[in-house]
């Protein structure tokens, strides 16, 4: 099939899937009962015999015949429908039952059954949120161990910001200041985020595009985790989000999460690239190991256990709401059973189907895959000849190895598993995304291509290859992001995929084309010149990518406190998510920079001081 053919074929399947996504008339469709419904927490709350409870109803035919079920039923068969018997609700119990003498739940449990009574079905309370009265939401938590300690821990590092400071003005521009007072001076961190140093040397200073790409990517992928975070809330438009998670959006955005792959490539590109840079005057040995690990342990930890710490303590008493003890209570019981492995960065491994922040998988992956790809570069140190052949050979291998290892564990990928009802828990449901997805294996084949390439370039480099004599290099590499977006399209045609052999080869191929389109893309990045280069490492993006990994920590917090702390179900459209996107990335830079500031960078410079 020619690329032509290929093409035609995505956008027949994409208008077949919006022609039968009407197949229930609005008519019919108003016939169901809510899926959500929220009563007013505030309100209820505030009378003295105020009685809130929210949990899931699984409903029933009451008779033999009953019309309303036999829609819901026929409603529910779809997979990329809810399942309609299955409603959520948040009652205000105490103006909906008056009967005060009866326990919170079997009052809860009766107001499910009258209401489905009266549409001739059975509910059955199949889960209990919780139950709150007026008493229970009045009383002032008081802080326990973990809040004092992390309360501590806040005050300790403003502390030392504020000595720091004095230090640093105290000194004024005297030589030789002490390097660790120096660490925590505020203006000399904010001077380094928003510095527009060039880099001297032009091996590293074609790096520059990086960061523009780094910001971008990161943009996008704030916006698809507020995309996932609408599917967590209770929706007023639940069919909209059907329809947007089955149709062009969906597949885009879930075929999309391969983009984080980006992120390994690069990540492990820079620490072979800025390894192999020295390597003429100090030869690598394994004798480096052990500090090229505590270096970046020391960097990226702080932030990592501040933001988990924040979740696993103060997060959960910072606003209130009816979802709000659901979403982030959850979240934070998780938190605070997990940390210890977030501190191991073994998060991904240690009750994997219970999230803490769903982006710290990847912290995870990063450093487990960092520790082989330093192994991999110190040990290949010594026969650099064949370094690149192990390691082109050593990537096509780890393709066929994660396709082998998805058809043996009958795993998809989360583009087949992108079905409302598996959105609607984050995927907790889902082995392919709690043990496939998060498992560096998946990873792999980004991080071999990212040594790869640095081999690769730092290997022409040295023979004073010309770059921009290169055509072949010259054309295609600028075809490259409109090949990976026409990729992501094809998705609506992959995700039809049945067959477990189908979606293997799926994803072995899947990382080959990734890893390989993004191979040329950053070549060519990298040292040919063009408008394109030229926007990507425009100086303003280094502040910004400078802040990456509080962006990274943060924004899932900031995202989760816009949407779960609504006192009514939340609108979804493709505006609406773009909306608090919006205020999710604005507020998101916006306190990372003083992370960065006051954190982030002092604590890397004053671990640093140790490990010189
Ligand atoms: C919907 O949920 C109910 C209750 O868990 C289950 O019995 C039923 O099989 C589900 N329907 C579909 C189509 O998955």
């Amino acid at each position: 099939m020619n690329n032509y053919n290929a093409f035609c074929v995505c956008w027949c399947v994409l208008f077949g899937i919006v022609m039968s996504a009407s197949e229930f008339t609005d008519e019919e469709y108003y016939h169901l009962p809510d899926l959500y419904h929220l009563d007013d927490y505030t309100k209820c709350l505030s009378q003295k015999q105020g009685l809130y409870c929210l949990g899931t109803f699984e409903l029933s035919p009451a008779e033999e015949q009953s019309p309303v079920f036999d829609l819901i039923k026929v409603y529910s068969e779809n997979p990329h429908h809810f399942n309609r018997t299955i409603i959520q609700r948040g009652w205000c119990v105490s103006s909906r039952s008056l009967r005060t003498e009866a326990e919170p739940v079997r009052r809860f449990t009766k107001c499910g059954q009258d209401w489905a009574r009266s549409r001739g079905m059975n509910a059955r309370l199949l889960k209990l949120e919780y139950c709150r009265t007026h008493d229970e939401a009045k009383t002032p938590n008081a802080s326990d161990l973990p809040e004092r300690v992390f309360l501590c821990a806040i005050i300790c590092i403003l502390i030392f910001n504020v000595i720091g400071t004095a230090y640093d003005l105290w000194k004024g521009n005297e030589e030789n200041k002490n390097k660790i007072l120096m660490a925590w001076s505020m203006p000399s961190n904010w001077s380094r985020l928003t510095s527009s140093l060039s880099n001297e040397d032009p091996r590293l200073s074609c790096l520059a595009p990086f960061q523009g790409a780094r910001v971008i990517v990161m943009t996008l992928v704030l916006w698809g985790h507020v995309f996932f975070s609408h599917a967590l809330v209770y929706l007023q438009n639940p069919r909209d989000y059907e329809k947007s998670l089955h149709g062009v959006i969906g597949a885009l955005v879930y075929n999309g999460t391969s983009i984080v792959q980006m992120f390994v490539i690069f990540s492990n590109f820079l620490c072979a690239y800025n390894l192999l840079l020295p390597s003429n005057k100090k030869p690598l040995t394994l004798s480096m190991f052990p500090k090229q690990i505590v270096k970046r342990y020391s960097r990226i930890t702080p932030m990592n256990l501040l933001l988990v710490g924040y979740g696993a303590t103060w997060w959960v008493h910072s606003r209130d709401g009816a979802l709000w003890p659901v979403l982030v209570g959850n979240e934070k019981i998780f938190c605070e059973q997990k940390f210890w492995s977030h501190a191991l960065y073994i998060n991904n491994f240690y009750m994997p189907e219970n999230v803490c922040f769903i982006q710290t998988w990847f912290l995870a992956v990063d450093m487990q895959l960092h520790i082989l790809a330093l192994i991999l570069t110190l040990c290949l140190a010594k026969h650099r000849r064949h370094a690149l052949r192990i390691l082109g050979s050593l990537f096509v291998l780890s393709c066929a190895g994660l396709s082998l290892m998805v058809y043996l564990n009958n795993y998809s990928t989360l583009l087949q598993i992108a079905e409302p009802d598996n959105a609607r828990t984050m995927l907790r449901n889902k082995p392919s995304f709690y043990e496939m997805y998060v498992n560096p294996f998946n990873s792999l084949p980004a991080c071999l291509m990212g040594l790869f390439l640095a081999h690769l370039l730092y290997e022409l480099q040295e023979n004073g290859y010309k770059f921009h004599e290169c055509k072949w290099l010259k054309y295609s590499h600028a075809l490259m992001i409109p090949l990976y977006i026409l990729w992501l399209f094809c998705g609506i045609y992959f995700r039809e995929l049945k067959s477990n052999i189908d979606t293997a080869l799926f994803i072995g191929l899947d990382r080959l084309l990734f890893c390989s389109i993004f191979a040329v893309k950053l070549m060519g990045f990298t040292t040919i010149q063009s408008r394109a280069r030229k926007f990507f490492s425009w100086r303003g993006w280094d502040v910004f990518a400078r802040m990456s990994l509080s962006v990274m920590m943060i924004h899932w917090v900031v995202n989760v406190t816009i949407v779960a702390a609504r006192p009514t179900r939340t609108f979804t459209s493709f505006i609406d998510v773009s909306i608090d996107a919006a205020a999710t990335i604005v507020f998101t830079y916006i306190m990372a920079a003083p992370a960065t500031i006051l954190v982030e960078m002092p604590m890397q410079r004053f671990l640093d001081n140790f490990t010189r």
